[in-house]
């Protein structure tokens, strides 16, 4: 399984490039510096590393981060099995074998102890330790590493160590400006372009309510729901409520004020 073709980018992903990250990103990995993606979950992040990694012609291999996630969920472990034990590499240690990429993705949510695994990989060393098995990987010329990390709503004590964050270029994403949201909500599920537009004009308004009831704005991802039920005939005022308003939030007060945008928008 461990092979490079298991991980290859085979169809290109759709991307709507914001702005230059593309051939930042380009010259990024040509220098081999690791990157960290920040920004509001939703915004296109890790379409964005897919649409890199095929662009760049490399495998990606992408863990998603959780606090009970240790450093061997990373690095690899020894398995029992008939003929005794039997090493097996994590997932990072197979993307530095092979030259993957590998992308951490929601890397706070790791503890800090899990997280220094990736130190010496992401310095001049390019090393991966592997401590039980009394290995020094060193990473393929092509690893890559890069980490998604969401600024807005992390407490102090999930933020990332200046000790690791300076170990990466970073680019911060946002949402996309209307109209570049509007023509990916389209190409993603091929409503008509005023509806896409209508949508869009409906997130804007709930994002307003980012630190007025809450925590984070109505992601392109959910748009891109409500969108695809418009596409198999829901009204777009049921859309909204189902895939924009209730999964974001309790509070009966910012329900009703997003209501009421849809029904001013929608009719
Ligand atoms: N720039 C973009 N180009 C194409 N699709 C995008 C873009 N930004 C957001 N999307 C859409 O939003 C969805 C969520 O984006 P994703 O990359 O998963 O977000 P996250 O930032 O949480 O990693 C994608 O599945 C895609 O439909
Ligand atoms: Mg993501």
């Amino acid at each position: 399984m461990n092979d490079v073709a298991h991980f290859a980018v085979c169809r290109e992903p759709f991307y709507q490039p914001q702005g230059k990250e593309i051939e930042l990103y380009e010259a990024a990995y040509a220098a081999r510096l690791p990157v960290m993606l920040k920004g509001p979950t939703g915004c296109g992040k890790s379409r964005f590393v897919e649409y890199m990694a095929w662009k760049l012609g490399r495998p990606l291999i992408s863990v998603a981060c959780n606090e009970d996630m240790t450093a061997a969920d990373l690095v690899g472990r020894y398995l029992l099995d008939a003929n005794g034990t039997r090493w097996q590499d994590g997932p990072l240690t197979v993307a530095a074998r092979l030259g993957a990429i590998c992308y951490l993705d929601e890397i706070v949510e790791a503890r800090q102890d899990t997280l220094v695994v990736i130190h010496p990989l992401t310095d001049h060393r390019r090393m991966l330790p592997l401590d039980k098995k009394g290995e020094q990987v060193a990473a393929h010329p092509d690893f890559q590493l890069v980490i998604s990390y969401n600024p807005g709503y992390q407490s102090l004590v999930k933020d990332l160590k200046q000790s690791t964050k300076q170990r990466f270029s970073a680019f911060q994403f946002d949402y996309p400006e209307a109209s570049l949201e509007a023509r990916i909500v389209c190409a993603e599920t091929s409503i008509a372009q005023a509806t896409a537009e209508q949508l869009v004009t409906f997130a804007q308004a709930g994002r307003r309510l980012k630190g007025h009831g809450l925590d984070e704005g109505i992601s392109t991802r959910l748009i891109v729901y409500a969108a695809s039920l418009i596409a198999r005939g829901v009204s777009p005022a049921d859309a909204c409520r189902m895939a924009m308003v209730r999964p974001i939030t309790d509070d009966a007060d910012v329900i009703d004020s997003l209501d009421h945008a849809i029904t001013a928008i929608f009719g």
